[in-house]
């Protein structure tokens, strides 16, 4: 059962994939944050899937290692690899996985209760759906296409937009820092998709060193700095509200102070 931690958290991927190596399909419950359930799910090569979801919510996923092929609502076959992002619309879909030639670990945002039904026969039509704000018809997002928008870094993009995430793509140089501030109404969290990046939080914890697939949850109100420790660019999608309200500065007295 996933929880909303109230200290900072770190989930080093290689390590989870390492615990599940004995199991074809496994899954693995990381966090809650108040409004989505962030879960991991591994999948074996050559293991074709057929399920619908039922959600009154838009999900999406990001494939963290290896690449899945699939067709949502038996449409094109989408390929997507490590990085790129499908986006799964309010409502119910049919979704089916075909031959895979990698194994696959998945991130899922969801929520807790989601209904998937695998192998059904019968799958009603889709019922009303509240879309993604961003280029609505895209259920695909390539890694690849969005990097190659822009030519220098550092940049950010806007990759999701509903009434309950914003996930933002960002590219930072190596060295780079953010401009250290906290929040106080949503608890942030990341996954990153590209290079190493380490987390400074509140005062006096360890820092924490992150890697490609790696997630990272920092609770609200802890001031948090990150920072590039790679040669190469990173990439790490950070998920919060679409409110996004930033403190940074300690001399604002209307603020209520960081977390220790
Ligand atoms: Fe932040």
């Amino acid at each position: 059962m996933a929880e909303i931690y109230s200290e900072p958290y770190h989930l080093k991927i290689n390590e989870l994939i390492d615990a599940n190596h004995k199991r074809d399909i496994w899954e693995f419950d990381a966090f809650e944050d108040g409004r989505n359930l962030a879960k991991i799910i591994g999948e074996p090569p050559e293991y074709p899937l057929h399920f619908s979801v039922q959600n009154d919510f838009n999900e999406w996923w990001v494939v963290l290692k290896g690449s899945i092929r699939i067709s949502i609502d038996s449409d094109k076959e989408i390929f997507a690899k490590s990085g790129d992002i499908i986006r799964i619309p309010a409502g119910n879909h049919e979704i089916q996985f075909t031959t895979n030639l990698d194994p696959c670990v998945r991130l899922v945002v969801t929520q807790q209760g989601s209904e998937q039904v695998i192998n059904t026969d019968e799958i009603e039509n889709s019922s009303q759906s509240r879309y993604f704000s961003k280029s609505t018809n895209t259920t695909h997002i390539s890694l690849d296409d969005v990097i190659n928008e822009f030519e220098n870094s550092p940049w950010t993009s806007t990759i999701l937009e509903d009434e309950r995430n914003r996930a933002n793509l960002i590219c930072h140089n190596p060295g780079m820092s953010n401009n250290p501030h906290w929040h106080p109404a949503f608890h942030e969290w990341w996954t990153i998709l590209k290079g190493s990046l380490t987390w400074e939080v509140g005062d006096n914890r360890p820092v924490i060193h992150a890697e490609k697939g790696d997630l990272i949850f920092v609770p609200k109100g802890f001031l948090h700095k990150i920072t590039t420790v790679s040669d190469e660019t990173s990439l790490r999608l950070a998920i919060t509200t679409p409110e996004d309200l930033h403190i940074y500065t300690t001399d604002d007295n209307y603020a209520p102070p960081p977390k220790s």
